[in-house]
């Protein structure tokens, strides 16, 4: 078993930014809360110690009353990602063949691997508007694959499959292998807002959590969402890297989570800007320079994967980086180097100076 550097995790931690570099890498919605009082928690109630052996019941029980399952289905983790480790640690025999979506946020494959699964990469094409090909999951499945793991919303593309898409490959693939659904941006889909696929079918489970969408990447509420007997398996798993999680950051979370008003006002901070910033994206594709690259545009949500039409979508990437002075994430880190993934969630203004100076670096720089 080896733990590999996991490349993007390295980029996204202690990359470069440039100075006047436009930003429009980042997935996150802008952090909601600088201090105490914005979280709108006051820091002298905050109880150092409390029983949480397996978890602090009233956290589970907040994260479980907002998905509308029962505490015993929730296990409440230092973000999304310790989720889906824990889950994968728990779920994963070495040899087991894992299908995992690509183009892929490489913190998905990476863990499976570490673990001793095989990763079998799930395409999702690009002419399929980055759909979930189920009939190649089923095969797969009959080939003996154990479990699917993906994102909902794609990380990159930003696709959203509804609940009949995900349902579709659930009956598709019957209630052998696990289906493990990574659901860090559903919730800033409007129509979809407080709602999980999380337990429809048996074998349908779920991480998330207040990272992206509710702007609170350093409070570290994520979560599992999984049948019982699974989330005491992930527990036993949880057993071997610590002995209980920090019961403050357990409290806080229970206090965040039961707040539904709290929660809503998080999100709809930066939520307009960025649906107007989506307008100055759409207008820029439809001028002169869209043509340049080809973008199955998300109804919804703050990130896209574009591919470029001419040309080598890594070299753009930095070019564009170093010239334009504007950055994009690069698409090698998805396993699809010749794209990048752009994001609008940093408003209008930013969308706007940034999208105008990728014009000019096309017009100025590219030669394709
Ligand atoms: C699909 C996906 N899952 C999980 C994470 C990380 O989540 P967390 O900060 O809750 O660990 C990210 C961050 O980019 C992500 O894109």
């Amino acid at each position: 078993m080896a733990f590999s550097t996991i490349r993007y995790m390295e980029w996204a931690k202690t990359r470069e930014v440039l100075p006047g570099e436009i930003d429009l890498a980042v997935s996150n919605m802008p952090t909601v809360a600088e201090t105490w009082e914005e979280l709108g928690i006051d820091p002298s109630e905050i109880p150092p110690s409390g029983p949480n052996s397996y978890g602090y019941e009233a956290a589970r029980r907040a994260i479980a009353d907002r998905y509308d399952v029962r505490p015993e289905e929730v296990m409440h983790t230092m973000g999304a990602s310790m989720s889906n480790f824990v889950f994968l640690a728990a779920m994963i025999t070495p040899g087991d063949r894992i299908l995992v979506e690509r183009p892929v946020y490489e913190c998905l494959s990476a863990p499976v691997e570490a673990l001793g699964g095989v990763v079998v990469p799930l395409v999702r094409r690009e002419k399929n508007g980055w759909r979930i090909p189920v009939e190649d999951a089923r095969e797969e499945v009959r080939n003996g694959a154990k479990g699917i793991f993906l994102s909902n919303p794609h990380n990159p593309s930003g696709q959203f499959s509804d609940d009949d898409e995900i349902l579709r490959l659930a009956d598709a693939v019957g209630h052998e292998p696990w289906i493990l659904v990574d659901e860090i941006y559903r919730e800033w889909l409007d129509n979809h807002y407080r709602r999980t696929i999380a337990l429809k079918r048996p074998n349908l489970f779920v991480t998330s959590s207040l990272t992206k969408v509710f702007g609170l990447p350093h409070l570290r509420a994520g979560w599992l969402i999984a049948r019982d007997d699974i989330i005491r398996k992930a527990y036993r798993a949880l057993d071997h890297m610590a002995v209980v999680q920090p019961f403050m950051y357990e409290w806080v979370t229970a206090q965040v989570m039961r707040d539904d008003h709290r929660l809503r006002r998080f999100r709809d901070d930066h939520r307009s800007s960025t649906v107007a910033a989506r307008a100055v994206v759409d207008e820029f594709l439809g001028g002169p320079h869209g043509n340049a690259f080809s973008a199955v545009m998300p109804d919804e949500g703050g990130f896209a994967f574009w591919r470029l039409r001419n040309g080598d979508g890594d070299r753009f990437r930095d070019k564009l980086q170093r010239q334009g002075g504007v950055g994009v994430a690069p698409g090698r880190y998805f396993g699809t180097p010749n794209g990048f993934r752009i994001s609008w969630t940093g408003g209008v203004e930013r969308a706007r100076s940034g999208l105008a100076a990728m014009g000019r670096f096309l017009d100025e720089h590219w030669e394709g």
